[in-house]
């Protein structure tokens, strides 16, 4: 098998395309002939080694990826050869091969080609989880969703639109304004050129939206918190851009508004049966043509540092995928 190795976690230009034993499945592994991974912000913060969670070194990257099992170990009886399966994990998805738990490998519907299996849990989870589970969200309800055109907020976009609340997305240029559009999005704001706080008192009537959907962080935050509706709910999802806001408390107290964190994987540990609720709802709305992952485009494993340089200089539109 090949892979991408991480030896020396400083950044994508340690990693090395490397050849290595094919692995044999220990009991309760199944091996995956890996078909696409795709690209998570959190792969990026990985081998920076500055993400939450630090794996052992040396690992392969690629956090989420779809293939099929080709060798199973003991014990295993939910799973067979030739089934077609996705998993999400730290590691494992840049390579051609990975051995992982059975445990961790959902097998996936007969509909669900294996491109879209790639790129759908992670980020449509974290999306459902913090827009119907945390935030409460209804339909007729707004939402703003800064990063839209990324990968959790292009599912989160989606998402809200699912749930029938309408949708004001928020993203850096006109490109990405209409992508989102064209994902459901009714109303774009282009935070390039247009004042966030402004352009949302003019798209809700002066109300505000009622959940803000947060995977940016940075100078957005503040603005963004001035004019979340009355009773609103604040989703605290990532910072990509690299700032961890903070904010004047007595702003949660005028608006009567919440904060929320939201943390898709520790939900998943702790909670499997809710996820395990979730993650059908969202089968269902793909099934229905509700949810679809955006692709922006596929590339060879082998450029993954082509990957990593868009994801990092803001130029996916959706996701993008790496395949073998
Ligand atoms: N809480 C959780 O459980 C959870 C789960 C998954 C992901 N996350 C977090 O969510 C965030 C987004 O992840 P993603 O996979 O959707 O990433 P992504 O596809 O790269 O999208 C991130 C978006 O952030 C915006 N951005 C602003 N400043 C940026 C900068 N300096 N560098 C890169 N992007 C910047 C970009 O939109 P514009 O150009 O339009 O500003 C970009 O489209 C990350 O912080 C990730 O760690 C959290």
């Amino acid at each position: 098998m090949q892979a991408w190795l991480c030896d020396n976690p400083i950044g994508v230009q340690a990693l090395r395309w490397t050849d290595l034993p094919t692995p044999t499945p220990a009991p309760g592994q199944v091996r995956i002939a890996i078909h696409a991974a795709s690209l998570n912000f959190p792969d990026l913060l990985t081998v920076q080694n500055k993400y939450q969670v630090k794996p052992a070194l040396p690992f392969v990257p690629g956090s989420e990826f779809s293939g099929v099992v080709e060798a199973l170990g003991d014990g295993v009886h939910h799973l067979k050869l030739g089934d077609r399966v996705a998993t999400i994990g730290v590691s494992g998805g840049f390579a051609t091969h990975a051995c992982v738990d059975a445990a961790a490998v959902m097998p996936l519907p007969a509909e669900f080609d294996l491109d879209d299996a790639a790129a759908f849990a992670f980020t449509y989870g974290t999306s459902h989880h913090a827009l119907i589970d945390r935030a409460g969200l209804c339909a007729g309800e707004s939402v703003l969703v800064l990063g839209a055109a990324g990968g959790v907020g292009s599912a989160a976009v989606q998402i809200a639109k699912a749930a029938g609340a309408r949708v004001i997305a928020a993203a850096s240029n006109d490109e990405k304004c209409a992508f989102c559009r064209q994902l459901g999005a009714d109303v774009t704001v282009d935070t390039s050129r247009e004042p966030l706080r402004e352009a949302l008192k003019a798209a809700t009537e002066g109300k505000g939206p009622d959940v803000v959907y947060d995977p940016v962080g940075g100078d957005l935050a503040e603005p963004a918190f001035r004019a979340i509706a009355w009773r609103g709910r604040y989703l605290v999802v990532g910072f990509a851009a690299g700032t961890i806001p903070a904010l004047p408390w007595n702003l949660a107290l005028l608006k009567g508004a919440s904060i929320v964190g939201v943390f898709w994987g520790d939900f998943v540990r702790r909670e499997p049966k809710v996820f395990l609720q979730s993650l059908g709802q969202l089968f269902a709305w793909h099934a229905e043509g509700k949810v679809k992952p955006a692709i922006d485009s596929r590339l060879p494993m082998r450029d993954l540092a082509e990957a990593y340089a868009r994801m990092g200089s803001r130029q996916v539109l959706g996701k993008l995928l790496l395949v073998n």
